[in-house]
């Protein structure tokens, strides 16, 4: 099994967010050697703009036209990172909130990969997305916290976005973990990342990890 783990904090080193998918990660590899991880540093590799061109070829493709040299060009850098995305088993996301939903380096990841025909195609019966045997785990901190329950929980447009993108993809099977509150107080942050950094192990179990290679 192959698991791509999409990195979405600009912080580095002194992410909190990382430092709770290395406990995820530490484990998995403990537990299950055999899984290849593969990383993208969303800050730091460059994704094509999804400006004129590429938006064009998109249509164009759409009505069933050709593609000319340019559009050829910028339609293959978009469809190479989707085919890319597709090729894998299992997903970690690790995404900061900001502004109550997900940092721009992955909606800019998310606008390039969600290409029909690749990661899902239009039916008679509706929507239907290709990752349906696909797992995702999401592991998010924030600065104030947004549990259920919570007066700020209305305010988490990260989750329910996640879930409904990467659903629409097909991949239902997406767990998530949140460590919060994280700017309140150096004492909750110390027992919400404690927190996190245990269910982030315990999220290790609750996948369906193959013998494959
Ligand atoms: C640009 C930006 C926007 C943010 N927006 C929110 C927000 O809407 N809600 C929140 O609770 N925290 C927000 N935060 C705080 C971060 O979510 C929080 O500090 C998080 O733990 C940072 O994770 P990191 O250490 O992995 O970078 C924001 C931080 C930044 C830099």
């Amino acid at each position: 099994m192959k698991l791509l783990h999409l990195i979405a904090t600009t912080r580095g080193e002194q992410s909190r967010t990382l430092s709770i998918s290395k406990e995820f990660l530490h484990t998995l590899k403990e537990k299950h050697p055999h899984i290849e991880v593969d990383e993208l540093d969303l800050s730091t590799i460059e994704l094509p703009p999804v400006l004129d061109s590429t938006v064009k070829a998109k249509y164009l493709l759409m009505m069933g036209g050709e593609l000319d040299d340019q559009g050829q060009k910028s339609w293959k850098e978009v469809s190479d990172l989707a085919e890319h995305f597709i090729s894998y088993d299992l997903f970690l996301i690790t995404a900061p909130m900001w502004n109550f939903s997900i940092p721009y380096t992955l909606k800019h990841y998310i606008d390039v990969i969600m290409q029909a025909g690749i990661l899902f195609n239009f039916t008679a019966n509706g929507p239907e997305g290709f990752a349906k045997y696909e797992q995702m785990v999401c592991i998010t901190s924030r600065g104030s916290d947004y549990s259920p329950g919570s007066p700020m929980h209305q305010l988490d447009h990260q989750e329910p976005y996640l879930r409904a993108i990467f659903g629409f993809a097909g991949i239902e099977d997406i767990h998530f973990v949140h460590a919060q509150p994280l700017d309140m107080a150096p004492d909750l942050a110390q027992a919400a990342l404690e927190k996190a950094k245990e269910e982030a192990r315990q999220m290790v179990d609750k996948l369906t990890i193959t013998a494959e290679v």
